[in-house]
Order: structure tokens, then sequence, then C-alpha cells
């Protein structure tokens, strides 16, 4: 099977940044591929919107820190959609308990990297392969890449020390895969989120209230997963074809340095 459409696979799609990437994509007329860890009825909600959308969905459960997941993701796009335009690196996780570096343990450290970082990097290897593929017999197609990192990549945060490692690994990941990729024409981009509201951020969001309002923010407002989908949807129409390995930072002037 082929979809007529164009195909996107976003990771992590069921709540969040990677929900409002998969309902505005879905809109802008792509069919889905959502890809979630354990929230079946979040996926569920969202491929009911992506329906109503008037696109198809296909709701993929695997932990993309798992090799057995990765393989399945892909092989349930290839016998669902039979094709693979957009690959959004999404699905993240932060520590489960906020640790001072000195005290940061193994498992916490294993269990984000794998997700954050090995798996990610692992499963853009796999579909980067099979673009390549694709474009061997369909030159005309333009594949894309984009990974989802976080301020942290270059902001410490002593607290959680292997999300901003993780983080950091990441920005590195999409800077190789756009350095092999270019000259195969296959753009690929980090889009840098700020702080966005999402259930990742909602345990600490008081915090987060105050510091804003203090002008951590320039913009002082808090991003939320539109404003990451606006960018990411520049970037799904080719708008930004002649870039590539660039990183657009989504996080209201956060990185911005002033007098
Ligand atoms: N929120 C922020 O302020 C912020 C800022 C910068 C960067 N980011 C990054 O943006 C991405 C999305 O964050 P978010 O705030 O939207 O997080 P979120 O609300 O916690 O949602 C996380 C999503 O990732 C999925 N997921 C978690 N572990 C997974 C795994 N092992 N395999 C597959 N899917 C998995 C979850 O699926 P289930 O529903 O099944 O659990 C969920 O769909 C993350 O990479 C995060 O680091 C977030």
């Amino acid at each position: 099977m082929s979809s007529e459409h164009s195909v996107v696979l976003v990771t992590g799609g069921s709540r969040g940044i990677g929900r409002g990437i998969a309902l505005h994509l879905a809109r802008e007329g792509w069919n889905v591929a959502l890809n979630f860890s354990q929230n079946i009825e979040k996926a569920e909600e969202v491929k009911k919107k992506v329906i109503e959308a008037g696109r198809q969905c296909l709701t993929l459960q695997g932990d993309v820190g798992s090799s057995q997941a990765r393989r399945s993701i892909l092989e349930g796009i290839h016998r669902g959609f039979g094709r693979l335009d957009l690959f959004i690196s999404n699905a993240g996780i932060a520590p489960r308990v906020r640790n001072d570096l000195l005290e940061t343990t193994e498992e916490s450290f294993d269990e984000v990297l794998s997700t954050n970082l090995r798996g990610p990097f692992f499963l853009a290897q796999s579909a980067a392969r099979w673009m390549l593929k694709q474009k061997q017999d369909q030159p005309e197609l333009i594949p894309r890449m984009i990974f989802i990192t976080s301020i942290s990549s270059y902001v410490a945060s002593v607290n959680r020390g292997e999300y901003c490692i993780s983080k950091a690994g990441l920005s590195m990941t999409a800077q190789l895969f756009a350095a092999r990729l270019a000259a195969d024409g296959i753009p690929v981009f980090e889009v840098r989120p700020g702080i966005i509201q999402t259930d990742m951020t909602a345990k600490v969001a008081s915090r987060y209230d105050s510091l804003i309002a203090g002008g951590l923010v320039p913009q002082r407002r808090w991003g939320t997963p539109e404003d990451v989908a606006h960018a990411v949807a520049a970037i799904a129409r080719g708008d930004l074809d002649y870039s590539t390995g660039q990183v657009i930072e989504v996080g209201g002037g956060f990185g911005l340095r002033s007098l």
C-alpha cells in the first residue's frame, strides 16, 4: 500500500508538543504515523482528530529506546502507508527525579539517554536509510528530518544533568544527519523549544510562572505546542529547503543576550 499523501512520523505524538505537531500537520494535509509509549487513550484521541481533519492516522505503540520497537514502528509505516516523507524525533522524557548532579544515578542516566538520544539516533538512522532508498526510486521526492531538542542542549541545569546531556547529544545528532544527508537532498533541522506548557512542565509550572514573569523569557509568556508546530510546519512545507543543519529556537527569545 502506498499513501497518495505525504506521510509524517511523529514520535511521542500522543501528548504535548508531539500532539500539537501531529494535529497541525494533519490540518496541512499530512497523513500521520503517530508513535507513543503507554497512553493508548490519548493516542486514539489524536487519531480521531487527525481523521476529523480528513487525513489518515496510524497509531504505533513502542518505546523508542527499544530496537525491536523501533523496527516495528518503521515496519508499521511501511505496511500502512508505504512511504515516509518527514521524520520527527520528538519523544522524550525528563528524569523521574530531579537530583543534584552529584546524586545522579546510573539508572536515571541510562533511562534518559536511551529514550532521548540512543533511541532517536538509531531510529533516525533507519529512517534515513529508507528515505535514501525512496529517493533512488523517486528522485523528485524531498524527504526531511526534524529533531526536537531543547534549550537544555546549551543551558546547564545541575538538577537534571542527564536530560541536558541527552539534548546536547541530540543537537549534535541533527548536525551529523544534516551533514551526512545534505548531498542526497534531505534537509535536516533541529527545532529547539524553550519553556512549553505540557505535562512535562506541569510539575514545575508555578516555579516557571514566576521565572517567566521575572523576565527569563523575553517575550514574557509560556510557549505552546502550537508555537513549536508552526516552526515544524514551515520546514515540512519546504519553505526552508535551501537550508540544512540549522537550529530554530522556539523559546520566546530565551537565548537572546541583552544588557
Ligand atoms: N515541555 C517543554 O517545556 C519542553 C521544552 C523543550 C523540549 N521539550 C522536548 O519536547 C519533546 C516533547 O515534550 P513534551 O513536553 O511534549 O512531553 P510530554 O507532554 O511529557 O509528552 C511526551 C510524549 O512522548 C511520549 N514518550 C515518552 N517516552 C517515550 C518512549 N520511550 N517512546 C515513545 N514515546 C515516548 C509520550 O507517550 P505517552 O503518552 O504514551 O506517555 C508522549 O506522547 C521532548 O523530547 C522534550 O524533551 C519539551
